[in-house]
């Protein structure tokens, strides 16, 4: 028996800090518009994060590869109140299907106690293996695909032919399509956005089985939160783009070659996770406008709890018109 008091929940927060940014972002949905939704999308989740009662250093920012408008690393938000967090943030996750308003563009955040998420320094790409609770254990990234392919179709009960594989679609992969094919298995290609790809393992009925391929390591860390959060599991490897880009890392003590386990990438259970749609995608609806208004939908995580919730809001334009400095 425990008898401890139910105690605050940081990722109801989160989701209001999530449909903030995704709110803003959408009106530039099929709009060419990048920087300026990024810029939308940030000042939304800048002024909400600002509200939570908490001290949170930014661990996770993003810019640095696209020189998109950032919530820069090392920025401190919240109240300054309240617990000591490390926050990864990416306002948009598919920057680039929101400006062409194509499906899969997201709104993301997570947080987890200080000192306790991974810091990937400059380091823009990571070669990552996510799965869902079925295959935690099961998966090593430093294995041949085949070899992956056939433990997680054992731990799920199928035959490697029923495992759906999601990839982005990059020419970086080709060895990798190649290699999943000649095992058997099925592959669905996504253009953006792995933070989705690598949730959807851990989402029941979704179809896919495990996210292989090189994405952003922002997008690593985040994803490795709402796993941990959910029972799945991300393995990473940085990953550089360069001999230029592997003799910096090397200098300020990066390794290229070992495996970043999930336990690396965020190291405690205390972990929390959000994300809202911005465009419909295969996880999350995107926002829909009403008379007046709009519609979300979110998911918020919790670690300790492992409690996951899709939170459908309907938002008032003319309420918030008039207490927020935010313009819907
Ligand atoms: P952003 O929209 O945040 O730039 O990221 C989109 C994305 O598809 C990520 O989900 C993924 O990790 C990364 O870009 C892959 O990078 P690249 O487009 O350079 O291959």
């Amino acid at each position: 028996m425990n008898d401890l008091e139910p105690t605050r929940n940081l990722a109801m927060e989160f989701g209001r800090v999530t449909e903030a940014a995704a709110l803003l972002a959408a009106r530039y949905m099929g709009r060419a518009a990048k920087e300026d939704a990024d810029q939308a999308a940030v000042d939304g989740m800048r002024l909400i994060l600002n509200s939570v009662v908490m001290e949170a250093t930014v661990v996770i920012g993003e810019g640095e590869k696209d020189e998109a408008p950032m919530l820069y690393n090392g920025e401190v938000l919240g109240t300054g109140a309240g617990p000591q967090m490390d926050l990864a943030v990416d306002p948009i996750d598919g920057t680039r299907p929101l400006a062409q308003g194509r499906p899969n563009s997201i709104a993301t955040v997570a947080a987890a106690p200080r000192g306790t998420m991974y810091d990937p320094g400059p380091f823009v790409y990571m070669d990552k293996i996510a799965v869902g609770p079925a295959c935690k254990g099961v998966i090593d990234i430093e294995k041949p695909v085949e070899d992956n392919l056939t433990a997680i179709a054992k731990a799920l009960d199928k035959r490697p032919s029923d495992v759906t594989v999601v990839i982005l679609d990059r020419p970086r992969h080709d060895e990798l399509f190649t290699e999943v094919r000649r095992c058997g298995a099925r592959i669905r290609m996504i253009d953006d956005g792995d933070v989705a790809g690598a949730l959807m393992t851990a989402w029941p009925d979704s179809g896919i089985d495990v996210l292989m391929g090189i994405g952003g390591t922002p997008e690593g860390v985040i994803a490795a939160c709402a796993l941990r959060a959910m029972g799945g599991e991300i393995q990473g490897k940085l990953y550089a783009r360069n001999e230029e880009e592997l003799k910096r890392g090397r200098e300020l003590g990066f390794d290229f070659d070992s495996i970043i386990t999930m336990d690396s990438l965020v190291s405690s259970n205390d972990v929390f996770f959000a994300a809202t749609g911005i465009t419909d995608g295969e996880l999350l609806d995107g926002v829909k406008y009403i008379s007046n208004g709009a519609r979300t939908e979110t998911i918020v995580v919790r670690g300790i709890t492992g409690t996951v919730r899709r939170i459908n809001a309907t938002h008032s334009f003319d309420k918030l018109d008039m207490i927020s400095s935010l313009h819907y």
